[in-house]
C-alpha cells in the first residue's frame, strides 16, 4: 500500500504501538524479524510541550526499524499541532492519532477512546493534525465507546483528512476480552477509500489469514508478539534462523545503550517473563526471574532454560 510519499509493503505488517512496552529494543527485534512498520508507545502532546525530556526515551529509534510512526494522544488541537511540530517526532515518517486508548486516565480527560464520542471535537483534531504535516496522518481507533459508531468514526476520520485508519475492533468496554470482530473490520474496509490496518488477535499463520481474509490493506500484531518478535517472521513465512536466547540478549543489549541499569532491571523483568512463557517449567522459571538480583542474573537463568 501506497500512502502519500511513503510505500508500505503488500500486506503491511506493523508493531502495535503498546505502552510500557514498544520500546526502542523490542521494535528493532521487530523489524529484524520483518515488520514493516513500528509504532512508538502512546506520547502525550501535553507531556510533550511541558516536559519533552520525559517523552524522549519513548521516540528512540534504531537503524533497524523501517517506517518509523510517532503516536500521540491528547484532546486540544493546539498541543497536538504542537506535538507534531515537535522535533522530538523530526525523524518519523508517518503520525498516528491514538483515539482507541481505554484507559480510565485517558479517556477521563476526553482522549482516547472518549473522542470517539465526540466526532466533532474528533474531527477538529484530525483537521488541525492534518493542516500541520505534510507526513501521511493516521488515526487508530475501536468499535466504540459508549454506542458501536465505527462506521460514522470511520467515514468522519477519512472526511478530516486521515490518510489510512487502523481499526482494533472490539468495544472500550471489551478491553482485551472477548475476540476482535472481523466482520467489523471487513464492513470498514469494504465503506472507506483510504487504506484500513487491521487489528486484533493476530497470533499465529491461522489468525493472520482470517484478518487478510476481511480485506485489510495491512495488519497490525500486538500482544502476539510479546514474548516473541519473530513472529513477524512465522507471518511472512521468512525462513529465518531464530536463537531466542540471543534475541533476548539483544534486547537487553539495545536498552542498555541507552537506560540506567537499576531502572531497567525493573523494566525487564515482564519482558524476560514474556520470552519465558512458552518454555517448558515455566512456572519455576518464572518464580526465578522474578527474584533474580539483576539483569545478568536472569539472562545466566534464561540461558539454560533455552539450552
Ligand atoms: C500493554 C498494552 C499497551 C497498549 N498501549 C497502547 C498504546 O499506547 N496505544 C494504542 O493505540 N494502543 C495500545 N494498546 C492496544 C494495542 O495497540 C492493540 O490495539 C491491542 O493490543 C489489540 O491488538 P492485539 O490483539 O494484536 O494485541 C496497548 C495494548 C497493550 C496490551
Amino acid at each position: 500500500m501506497i500512502v502519500k510519499n511513503i510505500d508500505f509493503s503488500d500486506n503491511t505488517l506493523i508493531l502495535a504501538p503498546m505502552a510500557g512496552v514498544s520500546d526502542v529494543g523490542f521494535r528493532a527485534l521487530a523489524s529484524s524479524f520483518g515488520a514493516d512498520a513500528t509504532v512508538t508507545e502512546m506520547l502525550s502532546a501535553r507531556a510533550m510541550a511541558h516536559n519533552p525530556k520525559k517523552t524522549e526515551f519513548m521516540t528512540l529509534t534504531t537503524n533497524e526499524e523501517k517506517i518509523l510512526i510517532a503516536q500521540i494522544f491528547g484532546h486540544e488541537e493546539d498541543f497536538m499541532q504542537r506535538a507534531i511540530s515537535s522535533p522530538l517526532l523530526e525523524k518519523f515518517q508517518v503520525i498516528d492519532i491514538n483515539m482507541g486508548c481505554p484507559a480510565p486516565k485517558i479517556v477521563k480527560n476526553g482522549e482516547g477512546v472518549a473522542l470517539m464520542d465526540n466526532l466533532p471535537l474528533a474531527s477538529k483534531i484530525i483537521s488541525a493534525c492534518k493542516n500541520s504535516t505534510d507526513k501521511p496522518l493516521s488515526v487508530k481507533f475501536r468499535k466504540g465507546n459508549k454506542s458501536e459508531n465505527f462506521l460514522d468514526f470511520a467515514r468522519m476520520c477519512e472526511e478530516s483528512g486521515a490518510d489510512y485508519v487502523t481499526f482494533h475492533a472490539r468495544t472500550a468496554a471489551q478491553g482485551y476480552s472477548g475476540h476482535a470482530d472481523y466482520d467489523a473490520i471487513a464492513n470498514i474496509k469494504a465503506k472507506l477509500k483510504i487504506p484500513v490496518i487491521g487489528n486484533g488477535d493476530v497470533v499465529d499463520k491461522k489468525s493472520f489469514e482470517e484478518m487478510k481474509a476481511t480485506g485489510v490493506d495491512g495488519v497490525m500484531v500486538g500482544r502476539g508478539a510479546m514474548g516473541r518478535p519473530w513472529i513477524f517472521a512465522e507471518l511472512k513465512g521468512s525462513n529465518v534462523e531464530i536463537d531466542r536466547f540471543k534475541v533476548v540478549q539483544r534486547h537487553v543489549q539495545i536498552l542498555r545503550e541507552y537506560f540506567d541499569e537499576n531502572w531497567l532491571k525493573l523494566y525487564i523483568r515482564k519482558h524476560l517473563l514474556w520470552y519465558a512463557s512458552n518454555l517448558p517449567m515455566s512456572a519455576s522459571l518464572r518464580l526465578k526471574l522474578a527474584t533474580c538480583e539483576n539483569i545478568d542474573e536472569c539472562l545466566e537463568i534464561l540461558k539454560k532454560a533455552f539450552a
